[in-house]
């Protein structure tokens, strides 16, 4: 499965806003088209949104735009992943632009698999792994980080089991990673948000693997939700990693400035197009964590399972 594919010199997305109702697609004519899909979370998850950003940029080239308008506009549809200031960083920098965004594609893909091969050494028979949000397909070109591993792990042959948490407010986990583990009949199930730390009191967990959207000096950025899933986690001595390309890592940063990305108060307010609080509620709804490097067990990229920097 394709998150995203070039054709016909336009950039062809999987609509993740419509699964699992419907596998659909949508189609990125100019770089315009690829903000708004980043922004609407039509395409989403940290690796996915970087190489869309290098296809809007080559296809702001294409059009003979302005480059560098294209790139501030670009790096402006979301604050948080790093992998979409990377991206467009390097395209521009690059001499062919349409070339350069296909090389990453590529090696989107085979970073995947390598993660996924070095991740699965952690995963042993009879394991429960809890992940959160969606680290799969969907959030890469292919294969995933965090899905990956398991992938990985199942088609090895180990004897695996799946926990997928909600992950509200917009529910990747229930949405997306249910489905794309379904998909390849890898044994799944979902739980509500509030349940994993009392599963992993009961030793129904046993190893807890997640993606990132930065990682810097200190420790992790991922999905909201995260932190408390590491806090149960260390109080109950789950081991607990994160998968994510070297692409995901800045060495100079510290985590603990990465502007956090505030969405819509209506994400919170409604649930599948349903109000489930009084009218105008004031609502908070920050869309990432901060994870402090202490609550990591290890970090899975493309050259083996590194410590937290
Ligand atoms: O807001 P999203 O859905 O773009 O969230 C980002 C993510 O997909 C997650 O935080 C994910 O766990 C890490 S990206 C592979």
């Amino acid at each position: 499965m394709r998150t995203l594919e070039w054709e016909d010199n336009k950039l062809k997305l999987i609509d993740q806003t419509k699964i699992p109702d419907e596998l659909s697609y949508v189609y990125c004519e100019n770089y315009e088209d690829v903000i708004v899909a980043i922004k609407d979370m039509i395409v989403r998850g940290a690796p996915a949104i970087g190489v869309a950003a290098a296809f809007g940029m080559a296809l702001a080239y294409l059009a003979g735009e302005d480059m560098e308008k294209a790139a501030e506009e670009i790096k402006a549809a979301r604050p948080t992943a790093i992998n979409l200031f990377w991206a467009v960083d390097r395209v521009a920098k690059s001499e062919d632009p349409l070339e350069e965004a296909l090389k990453m594609y590529q090696e989107d893909i085979d970073t995947n698999l390598a993660i996924g091969r070095h991740g699965a050494e952690i995963i042993e028979d009879g394991d429960t792994i809890l992940t959160h949000c969606n680290a799969g397909a969907l959030a890469c070109v292919d294969y995933g980080t965090a899905l990956g591993v398991v992938r990985s792990a199942f088609h090895q042959g180990k004897d695996i089991n799946v926990i997928c948490d909600e992950t509200r407010p917009r529910g990747q986990g229930a949405r997306l990673s249910v489905w794309e583990m379904q998909q390849e009949g890898i044994p799944v199930k979902l739980i509500p948000d509030v349940a994993s730390g009392y599963l992993m009191s009961q030793y129904k967990i046993n190893k807890i693997v997640i993606g990132a959207d930065r990682i810097a000096k200190g420790g992790v950025v991922n999905k909201i939700g995260s932190l408390m899933v590491a806090l149960a986690a260390n109080h109950f001595h789950v081991p607990f990693y994160v998968a994510a390309p070297l692409s995901t890592f800045d060495f100079e940063a510290s985590i603990f400035d990465t502007e956090i990305e505030e969405r819509d108060a209506d994400e919170v307010r409604y649930y599948g197009g349903c109000r489930i609080c009084p009218e105008g509620t004031e609502v908070i709804n920050p869309a990432f964590d901060i994870i402090p490097k202490e609550l990591i067990t290890g970090i899975i990229t493309e050259e083996g399972i590194i410590d937290p920097i």
